[in-house]
């Protein structure tokens, strides 16, 4: 691990060894027990395990940090402005599919503020590691992001809406009338962490997506934030968590990208 750091380098420890039985689950999808946890939101055996793992090893070494976790919610340990932040698998209908297309998202969040965060694709062997100040790495090296200034020229990523989404609609409507300024058509990749990482190494430049929770997006927002890029949640209070509108960008075309999404009004 390039970057000196405590955090990160517990944080890689909880991805590397929560990774290897997930790799063994992709390989054997078919034999996974599945069950329905809500509409169009389905949690495998391996997104429990896999939190646990992460959990596990995140608390050995420091117990005293609370969480917030898609499988586990809230759990308060002694510190109130502590919390590890976990989307075991984010991309988990692609990893029910057998589509290698998911990552492991993992931030240490203080006083509100996302401080360090690695995103890890096991199957490409991609990680994204980030801490405030120190910049963004992937696999080692350095990233920044695009200098893509065009929207009309920018690669642009979204997802959803959800079965269960309220503003289903709102939210078709929204990518209808985006679409009209790209040449490109907007990718759906199925794993927000990666889309965000994915802006922060250049590979992608704009992404915006409705209804999102912070572990979907945490470890992303410091990874872009290091490589250059911009990152925002609209019309919500900073302190919200759940299903907020997040808009994320290599920083050149976010304003253009709020204008055409009707955001600045
Ligand atoms: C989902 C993915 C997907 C996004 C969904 C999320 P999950 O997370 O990030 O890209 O479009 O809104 O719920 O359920 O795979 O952890
Ligand atoms: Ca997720
Ligand atoms: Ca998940």
């Amino acid at each position: 691990m390039i970057l000196n750091s405590p955090t990160l380098n517990i944080i890689y420890k909880a991805c590397i060894k929560a990774a290897k039985p997930l790799m063994r689950d992709f390989g054997e999808i078919e034999n996974l027990q599945v069950s329905k946890k809500g509409p169009g939101d389905f949690v495998t055996n391996a997104d429990k395990r896999t939190e646990k793992i992460i959990m596990d090893v995140l608390t050995d070494s420091k117990p005293d940090v609370s969480f917030i976790t898609e499988e586990s919610g809230m759990v308060e340990n002694s510190s109130q402005k502590k919390f590890w932040v976990i989307d075991p698998i984010d991309g988990t209908t692609n990893f029910l599919k057998g589509i290698p297309h998911f990552a492991i998202s993992v931030a240490y969040m203080e006083n509100n503020e996302i401080k360090s965060g690695i995103v890890f694709d096991p199957i490409k062997n991609e990680m994204f590691v980030a801490e405030k100040g120190l910049g963004s790495f992937l696999n080692n090296k350095r990233i920044r992001v695009s200098k893509q200034k065009n929207l009309k020229d920018a690669i642009i990523v979204t997802g959803g809406p959800n079965f269960s989404s309220k503003i289903k609609n709102k939210t078709f409507d929204e990518y209808v009338e985006f679409s009209k300024n790209l040449d490109s058509p907007i990718r759906k990749l199925g794993c927000a962490a990666l889309d965000v990482a994915y802006i922060a190494c250049g590979r992608l430049d704009g992404f915006w997506h409705n209804e999102l929770n912070l572990w979907d997006v945490g470890a992303g927002a410091i990874i872009l934030k290091e490589a250059g890029g911009y990152i925002e949640y609209i019309h919500d209070k900073p302190t919200d968590v759940f299903k907020r509108k997040v808009l994320a960008s290599n920083y050149l075309i976010h304003e253009d990208m709020k204008k055409h999404l009707n955001l600045n009004l």
